[in-house]
């Protein structure tokens, strides 16, 4: 893509500092006004940005944590109450940390739904839609043995139920039976043993603690295939002229300020009024072997795959529970075929009628699947239909979306003309 004013160093020490090293000029054309960006990106873009402070946040406050907890099944819960009684500022850290992952994934998911809206995934940004879908897989892995660490009820028994589903696998091979089929083979190697227990927390610990490194390196080159086509836009066309285009410094340096601001405004009131408002209170007694809790549910964030894990019922060929499975990672890995699934050429739902109907469709039913994923499966729901069914139903939806609606949408439909271009767009809506 095109660039912006070269860099040309101010003083002697940046000179000299440039010559050897041209880190000013990869800052000053990546973030500064080197970087040309569309002049019509609406805040909606601010939430790139506000997932790269989140995983900073995330960072800093879980080493500051890792000093003081301790990753053994007789003292973790222990210190994780001594952090939040006793340690200075230990509450402080510990509900940005827990609260952090939450404000994580609400960024993360309002990011994904803006490319999904403005058509961000297709060409030439596959690259950077698949990396994001990385992160995303990586994230979640990071949040799933993070919230095993406090060893309190849900920590043990959410670990215990999710990786006991990976038990399916024995379907595709059985062994002889004593615990050497392929399930149990990943159940263990998962878990260090047959059960969640002290080598279990272990592991947890240790893979917590490297993930998010693993996850800023993806980051960097997530925002590296960003800056080979640049940004998408609202009208998803591509910039044409100087007319269309605005330095990214000082215009969207200021903007993602402001919107860093009302983002931390909210993380605020959260952590100081409602700190435990995303959490469930189950996960303050200590965890217990012998002691199954009622109700056992994922955090909110892993609650529509988790209803999509509890929709299959029935035997087919293989076992309900192994078709789970494989719903559940694939309602993911078919994100990242998306590009493909719809080849429509037109980026924008702004000019995707019928898409930009279905898009709030999905959305929808996104929000139905979250709902019931925190409900049991035989809870009547309304009149005699039981949770499972509307999970079902939901379930249905989601994949017909993907595989059947948006293939067909995308040779279909008839879009809306497309503006000349980004410039006069933005000129005829101010006049
Ligand atoms: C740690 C997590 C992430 C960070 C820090 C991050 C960071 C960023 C940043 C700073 C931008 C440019 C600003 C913007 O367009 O909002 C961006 C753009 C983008 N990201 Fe991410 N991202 C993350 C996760 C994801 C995920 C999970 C996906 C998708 C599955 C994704 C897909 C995209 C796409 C398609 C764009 C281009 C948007 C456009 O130009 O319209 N990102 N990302």
């Amino acid at each position: 893509m095109a660039h912006g004013p070269t860099f040309e160093p101010k003083n002697s020490v940046l000179k000299w500092t440039e010559e050897r090293l041209p880190i000013f000029g990869l800052i000053h054309g990546s973030l500064g006004p080197g970087y040309p960006a569309p002049r019509n990106l609406n805040y909606w873009w601010n939430f790139g940005s506000l997932a790269g402070l989140c995983l900073v946040i995330q960072i800093i406050t879980g080493i500051i944590l890792a000093m003081h907890y301790t990753p053994h099944i007789d003292m973790a819960f222990d210190s994780v109450e001594r952090i939040t009684r006793d340690v200075n500022y230990g509450w402080l850290m510990r509900y940005m940390h827990t609260n952090g992952a939450s404000m994580f994934f609400i960024a993360v998911y309002i990011h994904i739904f803006r490319g999904m809206y403005y058509g961000s995934y297709k060409a030439p940004r596959e690259m950077l839609w698949m990396l994001g879908l990385v992160i995303m897989l990586l994230m979640m892995a990071t949040a799933f043995m993070g919230y095993v660490l406090p060893w309190g009820q849900m920590s043990f028994w959410g670990a215990t139920v999710i990786t006991n589903f990976f038990s399916a696998f024995n379907d595709l091979y059985a062994g002889s039976g004593n615990g050497d089929g392929l399930g149990d083979m990943v159940v263990s190697l998962l878990l260090g043993g047959f059960s969640v227990d002290n080598p279990t927390l272990n592991r947890f610990y240790s893979l917590h603690y490297l993930l998010p490194f693993v996850i800023t390196g993806v980051v960097i080159l997530h925002i590296w295939a960003l800056h080979i086509p640049g940004s998408n836009n609202p009208l998803g066309i591509d910039m044409k002229g100087k007319q269309d285009k605005i330095p990214f410094h000082p215009y969207y340096t200021a903007k993602d300020g402001f919107g860093v601001f009302v983002f931390l405004a909210i993380f605020a009131m959260v952590i100081f009024y409602a700190p435990d408002s995303m959490g469930h209170p189950d996960n303050y007694i200590p965890a217990d072997p012998m002691v199954t809790p009622a109700h056992i549910v994922p955090e909110w964030y892993f609650l529509p795959f988790y209803t999509i894990l509890k929709s299959f019922t029935i035997d087919f060929i293989i076992t309900a529970k192994f078709w789970g499975v494989i719903a559940m990672f694939a309602s993911i890995i078919l994100l990242f075929f998306l590009p493909w699934l719809d080849s429509s050429k037109v980026r924008s739902a702004q000019f995707r009628p019928v898409f930009r109907f279905f898009f709030w469709v999905l959305l929808v039913d996104l929000v139905v699947l979250t709902w019931i994923g925190a409900k049991s499966a035989d809870e009547i729901i309304f009149m005699d239909i039981q949770a499972v069914t509307i999970g079902q139903v939901a379930t249905f939806w989601y994949f017909f979306h993907f595989f059947f609606l948006l293939p067909v949408l995308s040779r279909v439909e008839k879009t809306l003309p497309l503006p000349e271009s980004i410039a006069s767009a933005v000129i005829k809506d101010k006049a």
